[in-house]
């Protein structure tokens, strides 16, 4: 199969579409990481997504939606609080688990008895979703286990010959994937942090709790338990204090031939002034938006890629700890 990337117009929409009635899978923009999408109805085609990416069959997928999209028809109990943070975020990077009614795939949950709806604000991602008008049941449009993609030729990349089309829809302007929140409960509990953070949940809702996964506990998102978002090459990680230590294993690394370079953010950067450095830039939301690319660009140029932590550690940057500790965890 020759997988096409097409600019989303009317014609490539409705190949798009075709594809998804057809039982078949699309990648598609959004605001955070590009996805693989296909009908959340239709259970062959959701069991496609899972064999396409080498996905564990116990890590359920999110329902995307356009914003219009009555998704009283797919979920119930929706409590007060996440009305709230609806109209406060949505179309936005903000994903919310209700009780499902069992009406899409049994596939897409895995089982579960809970259904994660997102309703993305890109563009290009809500004239799809509008166009389609079914409910999107898609992961992130990477190999599992590899950095996540934020354009459409990181999609590409992993995953020519796979699928039929990618819809482009330019580079990702978020970088990291939906924060997604338990909505089942009396408060708000985050499954995976993101760019909607804890303190603008907080804010909304009143009260917002972080779930933290301990090894061997049931997982709550059982995404959080594998080694994730990481380039296929080896890779270190050292926290901000730990900024000697990590100059003096790139300069050893190098000393042996290795071709050693250093992630990190732009005041890092200045702080070692080394020659090898994939530079995250300054704010924030650069650094989220920068994260995947530069550790896409680091595994083509590198055989080390040696991480140090941003020294700010709250808000988006609880999100894009989480990626980069996975990224450089050792293990399956
Ligand atoms: O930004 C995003 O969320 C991107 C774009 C494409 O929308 N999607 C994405 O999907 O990151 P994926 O499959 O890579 O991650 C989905 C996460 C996993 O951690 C999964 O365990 C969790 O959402 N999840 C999905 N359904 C769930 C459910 N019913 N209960 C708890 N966690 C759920
Ligand atoms: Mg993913």
């Amino acid at each position: 199969m020759d997988t096409k990337i097409k600019q989303i117009d009317e014609n490539s929409l409705i190949l798009a579409k075709d594809i998804i009635l057809c039982g078949g899978v699309v990648g598609i923009p959004t605001e955070t990481v590009y996805g693989i999408g296909a009908n959340a109805f239709d259970t062959a085609a959701v069991e496609s997504i899972f064999k396409i990416k080498g996905r564990p069959n116990d890590n359920p997928l999110i329902v995307h939606v356009h914003k219009d999209y009555d998704i009283l028809t797919l979920v119930k109990d929706i409590p007060d609080y996440a009305k709230l943070l609806a109209k406060a975020f949505l179309p936005g990077p903000l994903t919310m688990v209700y009780k499902s009614r069992g009406k899409v795939s049994e596939a897409v949950s895995c089982g579960l008895d809970t259904l994660a709806i997102r309703i993305p604000s890109h563009e290009g991602a809500q004239n799809f979703l509008k166009f389609v008008n079914l409910p999107i049941a898609a992961p992130s449009a990477n190999v599992s286990k590899h950095v996540s993609p934020t354009s459409a030729e990181h999609v590409f990349n992993d995953l020519n010959g796979k699928i039929e089309l990618i819809l482009d829809g330019g580079k990702c302007v978020g970088g990291i994937e939906s924060t997604v929140l338990d909505c089942t409960g009396k408060i708000p509990v985050i499954l995976r942090s993101g760019l909607i953070t804890r303190d603008m949940i907080a804010q909304v809702a009143g009260d917002c709790r972080e779930y933290v996964y301990k090894e061997g506990a049931r997982a709550l998102s059982p995404g959080m338990k594998y080694k994730h978002y990481s380039p296929n090459c080896r890779t270190l990680m050292f926290f901000h204090e730990e900024i000697e230590k990590a100059v003096k294993e790139y300069n050893d690394e190098l000393a042996k031939g290795v071709k050693a370079y250093i992630l990190c953010d732009d005041n890092t950067a200045k702080l070692i002034n080394v020659e090898n450095v994939l530079n995250l830039g300054s704010t924030d939301n650069e650094i989220a938006s920068n994260l995947y690319s530069k550790l896409r660009e680091g595994e083509k140029i590198a055989e080390l890629i040696i991480a140090v932590a941003p020294e700010k550690q709250d808000g988006v940057m609880v999100g894009v700890m989480n990626r980069l500790s996975k990224a450089c965890a050792q293990g399956k």
